[in-house]
């Protein structure tokens, strides 16, 4: 037999536990809140497009950094509403998805040793995205929020003690997976203050712009002074058309950049979707009023969800943004966050995600749970039904 190992890197990290739970649930046949995708159709207008440009043979390659009208819709919709100017051949890159934005990006910018800013609880990908990309992450937590009006909170002080000279990056995640918090303008100063005063770079990650509740309102790092011209803004079809199977998202980078991230995507890729490009430009032209009904549709969703979830005995954080809602599992008597999820998810029939799976240091998150509500209201009722046996079990 030959001796065959992964690479170094490779065993640094272990699979996705979110992909896991979603496998998992699969084989039990449980009702998935773990993996944050919708299960209701996408909007017709954007389906159309993609089944027009197959029938019209859009089949080839795109242009490797994207189709010129997608790149031109990109920017067009980041100015609009942002302010922000872009000029689509000097700063766009369509990726495929914004998983691969992020790594496209992170393996253009990051040299070895490089240390990155990251929030914790994070979003799991940017782990392995640092150990690819030979980063060296330098975590600031996210303190829960004490208290009903409060939201999750980070100290400036510790922030602040976070950037060096080894500092590249800060990646920011707004609105945020998975606590659903939404980071203000006050607080991105805070940030902007700190990248402008070490002349370092912002990765940010807005996938949940559009989904947003309460009032807040999403604001880009790169619309506060001084930050156009030192932030990757990261954006993707996937949440806000609900396709996120189609795996097309973008970087918009400010242009001495692009060049780089370009290469990195070509040879990671070549392109994404060429026909689903084509989608892509009919879904960043749909009607404002849909932002609006996505938006409105998601608070429903995320009210029943909490309403449901502390009826079953969680303690939630209500998110101020993104699908996710993260609850503390103390009063269930497990042992750990990963054994309630394998418990929930083979005893009971519903996937959530293990709350360690957001920090470097399991111990973080072992007294929590990730449920997300991107999902209908049969499924949501459904998963309600199954979690009252979970509070039958643990009574008895
Ligand atoms: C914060 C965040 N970024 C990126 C992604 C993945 O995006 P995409 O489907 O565009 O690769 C997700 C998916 O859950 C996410 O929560």
């Amino acid at each position: 037999m030959p001796k065959l190992a992964g690479s170094k890197k490779a065993t640094q990290f272990t699979e996705s536990v979110i992909r896991e739970m979603t496998r998992l649930n699969q084989q039990y046949g449980g009702v998935n809140l773990s993996q944050g995708f919708p299960d209701f159709p996408a909007p017709s207008a954007v389906k159309e497009a993609a089944c027009a440009a197959i029938r019209a043979d859009v089949n080839q390659y795109a242009v490797t950094w994207g189709t010129r009208g997608l790149r031109d819709a990109i920017a067009a919709d980041f100015e609009k509403r942002h302010g922000v100017h872009v000029v689509p051949d000097e700063q766009v890159t369509v990726c495929c998805g914004a998983t691969e934005a992020m790594m496209a990006t992170m393996m253009a910018v990051i040299d070895p040793g490089d240390e990155v800013v990251i929030f914790e609880p994070f979003y799991e990908n940017y782990g392995p995205d640092a150990i690819l990309s030979g980063a060296t992450p330098r975590y600031v937590t996210l303190k829960e929020p004490r208290g009903p009006r409060a939201v999750w909170a980070f100290d400036p002080d510790e922030l602040a003690e976070a950037f060096n000279e080894r500092t590249k990056a800060i990646i920011l995640n707004t609105p945020n997976n998975p606590t659903g918090k939404v980071f203000t303008r006050d607080e991105l100063e805070t940030i902007a203050a700190l990248c402008r005063k070490w002349d370092r770079l912002a990765i940010s990650d807005e996938i949940y712009e559009h989904i947003i509740y309460d009032g807040n309102a999403h604001v880009p790092i790169a619309s506060i002074e001084g930050m156009a011209d030192r932030t990757v803004t990261i954006n993707s079809l996937s949440k806000t058309y609900s396709v996120t199977g189609w795996r097309v998202g973008w970087a918009i980078s400010p242009p001495p950049l692009t060049g780089a991230i370009r290469k990195v995507h070509d040879f990671l890729t070549v392109g994404a979707a060429a026909p689903l490009q084509e989608a892509g430009i009919a879904a960043l032209s749909v009607p404002e009023a849909y932002y609006k009904e996505l938006a409105e549709s998601y608070r429903r969703r995320r009210d029943r969800l909490v309403e449901i979830l502390e009826r079953h005995g969680f303690t939630c954080y209500e998110p101020g943004g993104a699908y996710y809602v993260m609850t503390d599992i103390r009063t269930f008597g497990f042992s750990s966050d990963v054994e309630f999820a394998r418990y929930l998810v083979k005893e009971i029939g519903v996937a959530a995600v293990p709350g360690s799976s957001f920090y470097r240091d399991a111990a973080g998150g072992t007294t929590k749970l990730r449920f997300c509500f991107c999902k209908c209201d049969e499924t949501l009722a459904e998963a309600d039904k199954r979690l009252a046996k979970l509070t039958q079990t643990i009574r008895m």
